[in-house]
């Protein structure tokens, strides 16, 4: 494409059944289309429980963040921002309104996991203010064909 990102900021919102086709487009443009993707993320946008913010700029989706009511917990299902969005706190500020969510929720903590690989993503949630919980050997599937399973790290924050 070669067009400079806009310089006005995204707006923060919950997102809906309709705004589907536009974070599919955000998750193919960057390779994280798998089997069932777009079955999943329907599911997310319309189960109960469940909420997806969006950071919206010019009608595109560059960053959403996915969450799960639990009974006690709150869950962080995922946090992804547009490349040509990265480094500028996006995900930053899609984690408070998830941590701000899950506070009025009541829930005791907020989970996630992680692969141990994924520096970047660790990094933004330990300042967040999350700590290590433990490993999960071998929870995620190979990236690609031929390679090993990757192991997932728990981590929370609790909220009380
Ligand atoms: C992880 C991700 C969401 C970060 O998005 P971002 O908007 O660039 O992050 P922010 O600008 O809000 O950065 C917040 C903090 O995250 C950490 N961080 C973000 N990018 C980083 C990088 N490339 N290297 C190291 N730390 C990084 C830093 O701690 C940063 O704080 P700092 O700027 O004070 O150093 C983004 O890289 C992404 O979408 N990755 C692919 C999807 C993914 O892996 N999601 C997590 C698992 S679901």
């Amino acid at each position: 494409m070669g067009h400079e990102a806009p310089e006005k900021p995204p707006v923060l919102m919950t997102l809906s059944d309709a705004d589907l086709e536009a974070l599919a487009a955000l998750e193919a443009a960057h390779g994280w289309v798998t089997a069932g993707s777009a079955a999943r993320l329907a599911a997310s946008l319309r189960a109960p429980g469940t909420l997806v913010f969006g950071l919206v700029a010019d009608d595109a989706v560059v960053g959403y963040a996915a969450m799960d009511r639990q009974p006690f917990e709150a869950e962080l299902q995922a946090v992804m921002v547009d490349t040509r969005w990265r480094g500028r706190g996006l995900a930053r500020r899609l984690l408070a309104e998830v941590v701000e969510q899950a506070r009025a929720w009541g829930s005791e903590r907020l989970l996630l996991e992680v692969r141990v690989g994924n520096a970047s993503a660790i990094a933004l949630y330990r300042g967040a203010g999350f700590e290590d919980d433990g490993i999960r050997r071998g929870y995620y599937p190979p990236r690609q064909a031929g390679a090993v399973r990757e192991d997932a790290l728990l981590m929370s924050l609790a909220l009380e």
